[in-house]
């Protein structure tokens, strides 16, 4: 029941998200709310009806003075939110929900994240929430027992994962005393992957476009020894061109400026021109690397090409091994500037045969001359393509590609190439950071606990920067692989708040068998199922070389119809729709309405389109071009496409295969540490400073999983307070039960004042003439804590609200009464003393008349003293 002056957070249209409102009035079912301090423009008031009150969070009042989010009194969005605002304010951007430290993005430098800051914070045990803590907390764990240690960092582009990882790797670097070459390598290494694998994008100038898990080891001293990378899903369509307000991979720009004369001759980049005036040789220059952006706000092209030099050396590079890494990147570009039109031969074909044109007949060849291939060869793959019928090679044939074909293929050797250098740079970290400890990932399983004295191969802590939950206007293939990653690490991250919740209920000796966690097995069922699943679905579809179309009408008849597939279970079912034709398609056409299908993610509904999806799956690069890259006189890129060329294509992983295979390995991997979790979290759209939007924060807040944290809260018991904090609280409502206080035992008094609350509001019409709070476990007295039920703890303020208000009501009565008192006495004296005046001036009586004029002024000047 609502009771004037109940305040709460309501929920509005507005960038707060949440806004204060005070209950101004209750009618009959109906609730007016005020809104306290609405902007301009803002409705002031609003009705609700009792049904919808009820589901507002109330205002504690503990929002923003708390640094644990999970320790605010009613752990809710709204309360989360006001929190995060309130401390971001002050420049604090850390924050603790529970086990989860919460990082807002400041957008500037901030005295918590100052190096020498850090250097200071040792390696105590309490400390405020910071990244500096979670590292802390995660080597002494693996020093004391020995144990693998996780960091996961989490957040969407532009949140600051990459930067807290940095801030991560500067504690673990000074905690542990580590230096040396592997640390140098370790450290160099992050900065040489931002380098080919990061980029500028409208949502972040350096965006990093892979998901990166670093496992750095450690030796019986607490000394780094070894390090291994991997990484997952490098976005390779960036490879051939960014879009509008973007850039391709930072390194290509670097090298376009700041090469050296002698390195450009190598690599024949002063050559290119695809300007009219045929001068340009910069960025500019090239088609992949002209089509977004030339340049990178607070990217320094011409210091990062030094750092690449520097970081390649560190891992091991010679000049001339670096020199055949930048062909394979000029190679990349110099394919990109090659154009095709149709040939006359194939003018009878409506499409025409492709042919190189032969204005980039001279880019085709430096292409070629760079990946050491024979240009011949090169311009025969890019403009045909062997085709191999079931009869095998002998009855093989070729077929012309059209012009768009052609461009297709030139676009699949540069993604290839790119991908395949990037998977090599990583191997060669790797390398360079393997020292002399055996290899990090164990076959075996083993346990957590250790003596140190053992030798080990678990003393590890591995950080995971990764891409958060994606939810655009058009979702394709790589979404649907991002938002599975985060469903795996979801899973986990609800796993460790559960085993936190129920160790924490265990050890108060409170009952949790009654409490229904959420979880999102239902997704993963989809998803990655054992039996029927959206990724077998799409393998199979692959397999028999059907189509887009077919692989979603597959998926409709095992998911979205009433009669499901024997294999489908009901529960993945559940979380799969069938969107309705036609309907808010304004960024799709008619073509791909039929590729659509949702999917409800832990994060909110994604709407997929399936367009290409087999090719992408396929890995879009035909035989006949791993065998011709193969074929390279570069040793580098001949390596890295042997395998690839030797395997036999039917056979062979698809993407969707090979990837849920690497979450599967990092999954166990993941399973075997003890977990940390780190969430970042932009404060608004533009990359601004001190600009704090809620409902951006809140779209986070639900994507990075803290919902986890506020459903598995209110599954059991979202509010909780320690007994003397609840003895404090209620107690203004028993003054005249001084009884209810007498026993020396502080758990007794709660479950008597639990009681007595409950037989105040008895009659109201609530939960309260349901039966006892505490049998029906609405109500726990634990050890020493007080936990509530939502629903419980609304009807338990209502008293003390009521106590308060009059309790206000009588301070503001007295205070009122002396300040007029206090007026009244002032106009007696003014009214007497300027009585005085007159009567002196009128008697001519003038050492009088000065008496009672100063008199006077000292009255006035009592008047105007300012009140307390
Ligand atoms: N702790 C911080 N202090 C100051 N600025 C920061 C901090 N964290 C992030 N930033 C700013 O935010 C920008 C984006 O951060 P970062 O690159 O770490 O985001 P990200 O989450 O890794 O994004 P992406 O997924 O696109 O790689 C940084 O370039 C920096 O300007
Ligand atoms: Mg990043």
């Amino acid at each position: 029941m609502a009771s004037v002056g109940q305040c709460v957070w309501l929920p509005v249209d507005d960038d707060e998200a949440y806004a204060l409102a005070r209950v101004k009035a209750v009618q009959g079912d109906s609730v007016l709310l005020e809104r306290v301090k609405p902007p301009r423009g803002a409705k002031k008031e609003e009705t609700l009806l009792q049904k919808a009150f009820e589901a507002l969070s109330v205002v504690s009042g503990s929002e923003g003075e708390t640094c644990d989010l999970v320790q605010l009194e009613d752990v809710s969005f709204a309360a989360m939110l006001s929190a995060l605002r309130a401390r971001s304010q002050r420049d604090e951007i850390f924050t603790s929900v529970g086990p989860v430290l919460v990082v807002v993005n400041p957008y500037k430098p901030v005295a918590c994240c100052s190096p020498d800051l850090i250097r200071k914070m040792g390696a105590g045990e309490s400390m405020p929430p910071h990244t500096h803590s979670i590292v802390a907390t995660a080597y002494r764990n693996l020093l004391d027992e020995g144990g693998a240690q996780s960091v996961l960092v989490s957040g969407e582009s532009g949140a600051g994962k990459t930067e807290s990882i940095k801030l991560c790797m500067t504690s673990l670097a000074q905690l542990s005393r580590s230096s040396g070459k592997i640390t140098a390598a370790a450290l160099e290494s992050s900065l040489l992957l931002e380098a080919f694998g990061n980029a500028m994008t409208v949502r972040n100038h350096n965006s990093s476009r892979f998901g990166k898990w670093c496992a750095l080891h450690f030796d019986a001293n607490g000394q780094i020894c070894s390090g291994l990378i991997r990484s997952y899903l490098l976005e390779q369509s960036r490879v051939v061109g960014a879009a509008v307000g973007e850039r391709n991979y930072h390194v290509f720009y670097y090298m376009l400026a700041a090469a050296s004369p002698e390195q450009r001759k190598r690599l024949r980049l002063d050559t290119q021109g695809t300007q009219a005036d045929g001068e340009s040789t910069g960025a500019a220059a090239y088609n992949y690397t002209s089509k977004g952006e030339l340049e990178a706000p607070g990217i320094d092209d011409i210091a990062g090409w030094a750092g690449v030099s520097e970081q390649l050396r560190v891992i091991g590079y010679s000049e001339e091994d670096q020199l055949s890494i930048f062909a394979l990147l000029a190679a990349v570009l110099a394919l990109g500037n090659v154009e095709f039109d149709a040939s006359e031969e194939g003018a009878e074909d409506e499409r025409g045969h492709g042919q190189i044109a032969a204005s980039s007949r001279s880019a085709a060849e430096i292409a070629a001359d760079l990946l050491e291939i024979d240009a011949k060869q090169l311009e025969a793959k890019l403009t045909t393509r062997v085709l191999v019928p079931a009869g095998g090679r002998a009855s093989m044939y070729t077929i012309p590609l059209t012009p768009d074909q052609c461009r297709d293929t030139r676009d699949a050797i540069a993604r290839a190439v790119y991908t395949s250098l990037f998977d090599k740079l990583i191997a060669d970290i790797n390398t360079s950071l393997a020292g002399d400890t055996p290899k990090l990932t164990p076959k075996s399983k083993q346990p957590l606990k250790r003596s140190r004295a053992e030798p080990d191969d678990e003393r590890f802590i591995g950080f995971l920067d990764i891409f958060g939950f994606e939810n655009f206007a058009f979702n394709s293939y790589e979404q649907l692989c991002i938002n599975f990653t985060n469903e795996k690490l979801q899973s986990h991250f609800m796993d460790a708040l559960i085993r936190r919740q129920e160790e924490e209920w265990r050890r108060e000796g409170v009952a949790s068998t009654h409490v229904v966690f959420p979880d999102n097995a239902a997704q993963l069922e989809l998803l990655d199922g054992a039996t029927l699943c959206v990724f077998a679905l799409l393998d199979e579809e692959c397999a028999i070389s059907g189509t887009d179309d077919g692989f979603v009408s597959k998926m409709h008849n095992a998911f979205a119809n009433p009669n499901p597939s024997a294999n489908a279970t009901a529960s993945a079912s559940a979380v799969y729709s069938k969107p309705v034709r036609g309907r808010n398609r304004a960024a799709v056409d008619a073509a791909t309405d039929k590729l659509r299908f949702t999917i409800s993610h832990y994060a909110g509904d994604v709407e997929y389109t399936a367009l290409h999806w087999l090719e992408k799956n396929r890995g879009g690069l035909h035989q006949d071009l791993p065998r011709l890259l193969a074929s390279s006189r570069h040793s580098g890129l001949a390596a890295m496409f042997e395998a690839r060329a030797a395997s036999d294509e039917s056979k062979r992983a698809t993407v969707g295969a090979a990837y849920r295979q690497s979450l599967r390995a990092l999954s166990a991997t993941m399973s075997r540490t003890n977990q940390h979790y780190i969430r970042c979290i932009k404060p608004n759209e533009e990359q601004e400073p001190d600009s704090f939007n809620g409902v951006v924060v809140e779209r986070q807040m639900r994507c990075t999983g803290l919902g986890a944290v506020v459903e598995i809260q209110r599954s059991g018991y979202p509010v909780s307070f320690t007994h003397g904090a609840f003895v404090r609280r209620y107690k203004v409502v028993a003054f005249d039960r001084p009884q209810l206080f007498e026993s020396d035992d502080e758990r007794e008094i709660c479950v008597g004042l639990v009681k007595y609350l409950q037989e105040l509001q008895k009659g109201s019409g609530g939960e309260a003439d349901k039966g006892s709070w505490l049998d029906r476990m609405l109500a726990q007295v634990g050890l020493t804590k007080v936990f509530l039920r939502a629903e419980v703890y609304r009807q338990m303020e209502i008293p003390r609200q009521g106590v308060a208000r009059r309790a206000a009501v009588c301070v503001q009565r007295l205070c009122r009464g002396v300040r007029v008192r206090a007026s009244m006495r002032q106009l007696v004296r003014h009214q007497t003393a300027a009585a005085a005046v007159r009567a002196a001036l009128k008697d001519k009586a003038l050492p009088e008349a000065e008496a009672a004029i100063l008199a006077l002024k000292a009255v006035w000047e009592g008047y105007h003293v300012p009140e307390p």
